[in-house]
């Protein structure tokens, strides 16, 4: 399903050059769950941004679903983008002066809000535990909340693959033990390709592909967890 060979990423700014990505080499295989982990600065969102075609690798290619992302035309990217991905962003990047409803509705804005997709983005927040607060702007939630409609926006496509950049990191224990069983129920029922950024390894199951990279390379491709110190 993603496959990335000798995947590499160099920022120049200036003098400055940072190889955040040195020769990067993994399958997840459809239907699966992989966790990317790793310290801090060692390169897990710069590989996110790049399997969901938000930023281009120096040299290496990406396939996603038989298409080689990598050599794409910029349009097809954008549809890439825009109808096969679903992107939790570590950040959130929600619109400060839209409703929590019309944040997770973002994603048909160029071809149009229906009522029944708004009612379909009003069911998912529900689901998510916001169904009370719809019509609340960014700023009026606090930043759990805020994450939850960050991830009902990634889903409301149904998407094919669910990028999630430290989907649970402002979010309580209990928070994000739902928020990882509502992206896992979406990987299970539709047979989506889930893959999470994580500090916490706590949400790693034997079954899941453990992709753990430190400063720019994968230590160990394929592994599955073997620290259990988290593990429940
Ligand atoms: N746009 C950029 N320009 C220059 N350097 C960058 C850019 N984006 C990331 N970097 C650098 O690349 C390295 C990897 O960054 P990245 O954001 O991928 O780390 P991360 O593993 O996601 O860290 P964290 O856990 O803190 O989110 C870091 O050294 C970072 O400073
Ligand atoms: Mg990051």
């Amino acid at each position: 399903m993603i496959e990335a060979i000798d995947v590499h990423k160099i920022f120049q700014s200036g003098e400055d050059i940072v190889e955040a990505l040195r020769g990067v080499t993994f399958h997840v295989p459809a239907g699966s769950c992989a966790f990317i982990v790793g310290p801090s600065g060692s390169g897990k969102s710069t590989l996110l941004y790049l399997l969901a075609a938000l930023d281009s690798p120096t040299s290496g290619t990406i396939r996603v679903a038989g298409q080689d992302i990598t050599a794409m035309s910029e349009s097809q990217r954008d549809d890439y983008r825009r109808n096969q991905v679903g992107f939790v962003y570590q950040s959130f990047n929600l619109i400060n002066n839209l409703s929590a409803v019309n944040n997770v509705l973002l994603p048909y804005i160029p071809t149009g809000i229906t009522p029944e997709l708004r009612s379909k983005a009003a069911d998912l927040l529900a689901e998510i535990g916001l169904g009370h607060r719809l019509k609340r702007r960014p700023a009026q939630l606090s930043g759990g909340e805020q994450q939850r409609v960050a991830i009902a926006r990634a889903l409301i496509k149904d998407p094919i693959v669910i990028y999630a950049d430290e989907p649970t990191g402002n979010l309580d224990r209990a928070g994000g033990d739902r928020i990882i069983q509502l992206l896992r129920n979406r990987q299970r029922a539709g047979n989506r390709t889930l893959v999470i950024v994580t500090h916490d390894r706590r949400f790693i199951t034997p079954e899941d592909l453990v992709l753990e990279i430190e400063d720019g390379r994968l230590k160990a491709p394929f592994s599955q967890s073997t620290d259990s110190s988290g593990a429940t």
